[in-house]
This record gives structure tokens, sequence and C-alpha cells, in this order.
């Protein structure tokens, strides 16, 4: 049944020839988008929806969650808003509470984050393992990740457990865990900063991820300046995610690269970090995206939504660059931005991915920030909200 959505008063595609519409309409078919064009050319179709003068855009592709988990983190919240600083090893709290949960526990948990960044607009998501990190655990989140998610990040390489020695656990990591991990998952990553991995073990799993045919990601910069982008772009990440600590050097090797740098703002706040230097990088010519981070410890938000708020309020990009970043971003670092069924873009052929806001214009996304603006929402072609 195809669908035609008209009264479209600000069209933003990301695409080069088409660029932003106004008084628009698009035409989505069989899970992918038919038409895009003037409202007053559009096709019949099966349905009409007539948005009334509201703005369109590509859904939000999240390329950066850990959403397999399970337990709390608000004291270690409440603590850092009363000065404590973030250190990566309360990533072992959530580690204990998941390896206790059930599968039915993880996998209710994990669907109702799901539920509400696609009511928010969210209609693409890659989540990550890491809070398991034991071979069983790790697969275990891997194959509820795959079940539920767009796009799958072995995380093994998150945290050394306490009970074991950093060697011996990149061994575990790249040898038996990723054998059993790899065939659930597109990705690998690695967090490479002071108290998880270093720049050795960091190469010898991103090395080893890429021997199974895996592509790469590299969590890097996050708590200070570090060898994670250097690494990242030396071994062709698809993405570099943080990027909050950058020297002249890693802007120019991004600037430079096919890696795109994720920025994670909600995360920055969250942890009380400084944002991170999107102009620079923009300057410079990299590629940027945003996405959320949501998960128990950093940065406890599924909204997109707020990361393009504060990306224009606080971090100086426009509201163009912020949106783009969100979509077509998010995209790029997944490497789904092109051919059939391409997300962060509306074109012919593009995934029917549609996100209504219920405003004029995408600029209320920062000029009315807090505010929830999704009022309709398709994800392949299907009414999700
Ligand atoms: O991206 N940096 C590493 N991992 C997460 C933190 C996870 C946690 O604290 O539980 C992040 O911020």
């Amino acid at each position: 049944m195809s669908v035609l959505v008209t009264g479209i008063a600000e069209l933003t595609t990301n695409d080069d020839e088409l660029g932003q519409l106004t008084d628009a309409a698009l035409v989505l078919d069989s899970g992918l988008v038919a038409w895009v064009g003037p409202a007053a050319g559009a096709p019949v179709a099966d349905v009409r929806v007539d948005v009334g003068g509201r703005a369109v855009l590509p859904g939000w592709v999240d390329s950066h969650t850990h959403l397999v988990f399970a337990g709390d983190r608000t004291a270690e919240f409440g603590a850092r808003m009363a000065g404590e600083p973030y250190r990566a090893g309360g990533i072992a709290v959530t580690v204990a509470a998941t390896r206790a949960a059930t599968d039915t526990e993880l996998a209710t948990n994990l669907r109702r984050h799901m539920t509400e960044a696609a009511s928010q607009g969210t209609t693409y998501l890659e989540t990550k393992t890491g809070y398991g990190l034991t071979v069983a655990d790790e697969v275990r989140a891997a194959k509820l990740a795959a079940e539920h998610a767009d796009e799958v990040t072995f995380l093994g390489a998150h945290l050394v457990p306490a009970d074991t020695s950093a060697d011996d656990y990149v061994a575990l990591v790249c040898g038996p865990m990723l054998d059993a991990v790899a065939p659930h998952v597109r990705w690998a990553d690695v967090f490479c900063e002071t108290g998880a991995f270093d720049a050795d073990q960091s190469r010898a799993v991103l090395t080893a991820a890429a021997g199974h045919g895996l592509g790469l990601r590299v969590h890097g910069n996050q708590l200070g300046p570090g060898p994670g982008v250097a690494l990242a772009v030396e071994l062709g990440a698809a993405s570099v995610d943080h990027c909050t600590y950058l020297t002249p050097s890693d802007v120019d090797a991004l600037a430079g690269s096919d890696t795109v740098a994720t920025l994670l703002p909600a995360c920055d706040l969250s942890t009380r970090q400084p944002l991170p230097d999107a102009r620079t990088l923009l300057a410079a010519g990299a590629t940027v995206a945003l996405a959320t981070n949501c998960n128990p410890g950093s940065s406890y938000t599924s909204s997109m939504a707020f990361c393009v708020a504060t990306a224009v309020l606080q971090m100086r990009m426009s509201v163009t660059e912020a949106v783009r970043a969100a979509t077509w971003g998010g995209a790029r670092a997944l490497r789904r931005e092109g051919g059939d069924g391409a997300v962060g873009v509306l074109r012919p052929g593009s995934r029917a991915d549609v996100h209504v806001l219920d405003a004029p214009s995408a600029t209320h996304l920062a000029y009315r920030p807090g505010v929830p603006l999704t009022y309709a929402v398709w994800r392949g072609g299907l009414r999700v909200r």
C-alpha cells in the first residue's frame, strides 16, 4: 500500500540534488521512498496523509548506544553531580547487574529503550555488547542485540574484569570471545582510554576483529587526549566515538580520512566533560555524526533531539549541520548512507524512515529545546507513531 505524505512545509532530504524543499510531498511504497518533490506535482497513492504544514526529516540514526544492560547507576550519577569524576570502572557495576539478569529481563529492557527511542523519531539504531565480559555473557548480549537492533557491535574490550589480568583478558577477547561472538555482529569496538585499554591492547583487539571480517569502531579521546583517534584512522575504522579531547593532529587525521568523528554531547554533559569542538572538526573537513551514547552510566538518554539542541546551542553547529550529523552522519558512521535502502536520507530508493516534527521547521529543535516535537514517525514505511 503506497502512502502520500503531503502538506510538508520544509523537507530535509540530505540528498545533494534534492536539497531542502518547501511545500513538498513524499510517496512511500513497499518500505522505501518512491517519490520526492513539490506537493503540487505529487502522484496519487493508496493513502494520503496531510501533515498540515509541518517539517519532515529523515528518522534519526543513533549510531552509538549500549542498550543490553540491567541495573541502575543513579547513585553514581548523583555522586558525579556532587563533584566526583566519571571513571571507566563504573562499567563494572552494570556488568554485575547484567550478568545476574535473565534473558527475558535483558530483552525487555532493550525493547523498552528501543521503543522509547522510536517514539522520539529514531528509526535506525546501533547497539553494543560490553556489559557481559565473559564469552557466554558477550554471546548472549550479541544474540539479544541482533534480535532487536539494526546494527550490533562487539565491545568485549570495554573493561578488564577485576578477576583477570589485562594480558589474559585481551587474549580471551582476541581469541575465544571473538570466535564465538563474530557470527552475530557486524562491528567490533574497543574502549581505548586510560583505565580501559591502551594503544597496544586496542590495536590487538581491532586487528583480530578485522581478521574476523568485522568493521571497526573505537571509543577514543573521551576522558583525555590519547591514541584512540590515531589508531582508528590508521586501521580504517568507520568511526571514532567521543572525540572530546582532540589534538590538532587528531583533527588533521580525521579530516584526511573516511573515519567519522561521532560526537556524544549528552555523555559529555552527564560526565561533566567539556563539549567536543565540532566547529574545528567541521572547518577541517571531517565528517561528524551525533549520537546519544544511551547507557546507564555515562549518558542515560535516548533523545537525539536533545543532542541536536545541545550541538546547536552549546557547540555552535548550525541546525542544518546538527540535523545532518544526527541523520546522514550516523548513517555514514554505520556505512548505510548509500544505495537502495539507505538510511539518514530521503530520496527515491532510500528506506522510508520519516520523522514529522510538530513544528514548521527543523530550527524548532533548537529554538524550543526540551519540548517533545515528534509528531509522526514511519520506520521502513510502517507508521510507528
Ligand atoms: O561510551 N566509554 C565507554 N563506554 C561508555 C560508558 C559505559 C558506562 O559507564 O557504563 C561510554 O561512555
